[in-house]
């Protein structure tokens, strides 16, 4: 069979081989037409973008033990220093969302599968759900995960404490004074998670800023590296360092977005356009709030003083949170953007004409590859990801039989596709 790639790279040859023979074939690419003229129609712009729904994770550490199982530990590092064959997983900052690292992992499927071979590593089949557990786990690691455990320079924090003014109004360890305003906050050593220590702080900031302005003090900002640092400060001595990192739970995605809804934090934020009025869209800024747990506690405690007057002006109750509430809501806040991926179905249609046509129809049966419009199981983007993960051995292997090179995903790419595929499965 031959095939068509309909590329617009340096060949000054006769443009896309039309195999005018083969019938099926034309009508595949009718087929395919058809369906980029019909999201096209749905949309009024060529660069239309639709939300892709990506489920929250419950448990973002989940993907630690696939990680394990499926045998990836034993060609990657998790920020380790010993040398592997593959990347050190836990060094890299993947930017971008869900999808762009299911990309990642689809871009570099054919030289860890020679990899495997020499190791005698099965290539290990994933699950939907074990897909969507990994990436979330690897996506999180570098700038979510391993912070929950990180504790930040205690004598950066020192600093922090005292360029900040804490030590007007609260004492620490060796303090001979007893006569501030606040409680004396070496008793905080070793007791709790900085994410703890960051909640207690936002449950007492009116009450700190309305002593500071009694005193004419402006409300102390933080960066998220000063709030790392200060709640390291406040922890010093901390004895059970080691034991703390492993019992702390980073918080559930999913539990905070039932906190997000019970606090009533939809009153005033919206999420990718969903939600109320008065304070920015929390879902649409991967750049700040896919960032380290300190920089959303941070985030929070430096708007602390708005939201507490567009609480009280509104006449609602201000919010307080208690036990992993707000450990669940940083996860959610963080993940929701992670979560939150935009998709542009007619830069998909495109995507798929040139790099997956050759083999696949949508809707006009089985060619070198599956109907991907009627193939089980394909109904959601990472499931699409995780088939062609799957299925990756045998579409290179007729690559390769053609000379074809394997069809890399830029970042966005991915998500385009899937929604196209997506599409076309409308009601299939
Ligand atoms: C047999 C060794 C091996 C195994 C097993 C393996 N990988 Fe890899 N992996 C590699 C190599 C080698 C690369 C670099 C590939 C390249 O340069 O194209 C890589 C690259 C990657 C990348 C891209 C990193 C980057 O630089 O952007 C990701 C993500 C990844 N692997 C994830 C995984 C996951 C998840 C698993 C388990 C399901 C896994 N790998 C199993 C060898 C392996
Ligand atoms: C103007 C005085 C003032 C300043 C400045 C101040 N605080 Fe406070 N802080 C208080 C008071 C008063 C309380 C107790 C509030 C209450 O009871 O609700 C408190 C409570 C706290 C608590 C909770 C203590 C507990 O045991 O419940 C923490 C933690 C804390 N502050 C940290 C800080 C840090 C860190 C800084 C510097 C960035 C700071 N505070 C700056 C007055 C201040
Ligand atoms: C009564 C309205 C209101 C409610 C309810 C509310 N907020 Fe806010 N929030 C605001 C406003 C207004 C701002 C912007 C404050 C500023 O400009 O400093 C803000 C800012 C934020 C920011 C910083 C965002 C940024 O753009 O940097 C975060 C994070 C946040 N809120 C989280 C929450 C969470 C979590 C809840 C629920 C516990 C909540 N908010 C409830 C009004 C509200
Ligand atoms: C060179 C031919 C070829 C190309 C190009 C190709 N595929 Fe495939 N594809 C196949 C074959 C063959 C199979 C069946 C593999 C098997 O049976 O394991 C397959 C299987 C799949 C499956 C799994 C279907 C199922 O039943 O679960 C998905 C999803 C898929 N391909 C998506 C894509 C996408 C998206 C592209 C474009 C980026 C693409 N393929 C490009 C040949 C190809």
């Amino acid at each position: 069979m031959r095939m068509a790639i309909s590329s617009t790279g340096s060949d000054p040859g006769p443009t896309p081989v039309r195999p005018r023979s083969d019938p099926g074939r034309t009508r595949a690419l009718l087929v395919i037409v058809g369906a980029v003229a019909l999201v096209s129609a749905l949309s009024a712009a060529s660069d239309v973008t639709v939300p892709l729904s990506i489920e929250l994770p419950d448990n973002p550490t989940a993907g630690a033990r696939v990680f394990v199982e499926k045998n990836c530990v034993r060609c990657h590092g998790l920020g380790a220093d010993e040398g592997r064959i593959g990347p050190d997983l836990g060094r890299i900052h993947f930017p971008g969302t869900v999808l762009d690292l299911a990309g990642v992992f689809w871009n570099h499927a054919p030289v860890m599968r020679e990899k495997m071979q020499d190791l005698k590593i099965v290539q290990p089949h994933l699950e939907p759900r074990e897909m969507a557990d990994l990436v979330a786990f690897l996506t999180a690691y570098r700038y979510y995960l391993t912070e929950v455990g990180h504790s930040g320079n205690p004598i950066a924090g020192r600093a922090v404490f005292e360029s900040k003014s804490c030590p007007q109004c609260h004492a620490m360890a060796g303090a001979t004074t007893f006569d501030k305003p606040g409680p004396r906050l070496d008793r905080y050593k070793g007791q709790y998670s900085a994410i703890l220590l960051a909640q207690v702080m936002w449950n007492h900031s009116p009450e700190m800023a309305s002593l500071m302005r009694g005193r004419g003090m402006t409300f102390p900002r933080l960066t998220g590296v000063e709030m790392a640092d200060l709640l390291a400060y406040l922890q010093a001595g901390n004895v059970n360092d080691k034991q703390e990192r492993v019992y702390f739970e980073p918080g559930s995605p999913r539990r905070g977005r039932d906190v997000f809804a019970a606090k009533r934090c939809s009153t005033c934020h919206s999420i990718a356009g969903v939600g109320g009025k008065g304070g920015p869209d929390l879902g649409a800024r991967p750049q700040e709030l896919v960032g380290s747990v300190s920089a959303i506690a941070a985030l929070m405690w430096n708007h602390s003083q708005a939201m507490t007057a567009e609480f009280a002006r509104r006449g609602l109750p201000r919010v307080t949170f208690s036990g992993g509430e707000m450990a669940d809501i940083i996860a959610y806040l963080y993940f929701v953007n992670y979560a939150n991926v935009r998709a542009k179905p007619d830069h998909g249609g495109v995507l798929f004409v040139d790099k997956c046509s050759p083999c696949h129809t949508l809707g006009g049966g089985k060619q070198v590859g599956p109907d991907l419009q009627t193939a089980a199981g394909l109904n959601d983007p990472v499931a699409i990801m995780a088939a062609m993960w799957n299925h990756s051995s045998a579409m290179e292997q007729e690559l390769r039989k053609h000379g074809f090179p394997w069809p890399r995903l830029e970042p966005g790419d991915a998500a385009d596709l899937t929604a196209f595929l997506l599409t076309s499965r409308v009601g299939k």
